[in-house]
């Protein structure tokens, strides 16, 4: 693996590969066995969107395994004044050992790869955030103790983290369904991807219908980062596409919640139930720093 653009890049053996070093950075950590496998090297972290745990986990990430990083906000590089990511990527590769970005189009990401010459990791763009998936996987396997026979739900806007945790819980064998308003259903190419998954893959606009018997119930918010004005339109189409105790009553008895954060209590998610499972989304939250450490060994070490 030379970069982390998306998830569909990752065959099931490479995503398991990053799963089980991410165990064992964690219980390095847990146990306090240094694990210096980037010392002397440099992440920079390109943000062109707000963030809390992916940059303090990715800087304290790099920390941990020996290294540094650079918190490079758009709003102080040459990039926020119209240089090119193209140029903007030959010059940071030949000071940097990996470059983390998180903006809004895929492309961008897609775009420093090509142009540059060092590792490139998408900490979430509009399409996918491939990052928080490999630690919401990581937080079922624990949980649960394997994928195998599980079915995950996601309710809500058929957006960055949906398309990423179909991929991620199709590829490791896990049942999908994911309900969405109709014009907020996902984008074909993941729609395609999961037709190579027969029998796996459901899509409906019944929230009801994807919850029943669910092993995982994920949701996200109803409107993302750039979509701050749809708020009010997008209140009224996501009505009814709530993570609450009827839909947890019609899951399977032991059903885990996860949410990427941050959570909008009262909206896609009842603070009852968040608060219910609240261990296991702050374990999920934490698994990103254990999750990423992995990914940057993998590409960096
Ligand atoms: N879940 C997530 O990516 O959080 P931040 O936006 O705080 O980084
Ligand atoms: N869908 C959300 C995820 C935040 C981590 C957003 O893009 O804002």
């Amino acid at each position: 693996m030379k970069h982390l653009l998306t998830l569909e890049q990752l065959s099931k053996e490479e995503l398991l590969d990053i799963l089980n070093l991410a165990d064992q950075l964690k219980f390095q950590k847990k146990n306090g066995i240094p694990h210096p496998i980037l010392a002397g090297k440099t992440l920079g972290m390109i943000f062109q969107k707000s963030s809390t745990r992916t940059r303090v986990s990715f800087e304290v990430g790099m920390h941990e395994l020996g290294g540094q990083a650079l918190f490079l906000s758009s709003r102080d590089l040459q990039i926020g004044r119209g240089e090119p990511i193209q140029d903007t990527a030959r010059v940071l590769s030949r000071y940097l050992d990996g470059i983390m970005i998180r903006t809004y189009a895929q492309k961008e990401v897609e775009d420093l790869a090509k142009y540059g010459s060092v590792p490139v990791i998408n900490a979430l763009t509009d399409y996918c955030h491939p990052c928080q998936v490999l630690a919401d996987l990581m937080t079922i396997r624990e949980f649960k103790g394997s994928f195998d026979g599980l079915k995950a739900t996601f309710i809500g806007d058929g957006n960055n983290m949906a398309n990423s945790i179909i991929v991620g819980c199709l590829r490791l064998g896990m049942k999908v369904s994911i309900a969405s308003p109709k014009e907020y259903e996902i984008c074909d190419h993941i729609k395609e991807f999961a037709k190579g998954y027969p029998g796996m893959f459901e899509m409906t606009n019944d929230p009801m219908v994807a919850a029943k018997d669910a092993d995982v119930i994920f949701t996200d918010v109803w409107a993302s980062m750039g979509q701050e004005g749809e708020k009010e339109k997008r209140e009224k189409a996501f009505l009814g596409y709530q993570v609450n105790d009827e839909m947890m009553a019609i899951a399977h008895k032991d059903c885990m919640v996860q949410h990427c954060l941050p959570a909008h209590r009262g909206e896609e998610i009842t603070d009852k139930v968040f608060e219910e499972h609240a261990d296991e989304i702050f374990e999920e939250a934490e698994n990103r720093l254990h999750a990423q450490k992995a990914v940057l060994v993998k590409l960096m070490g």
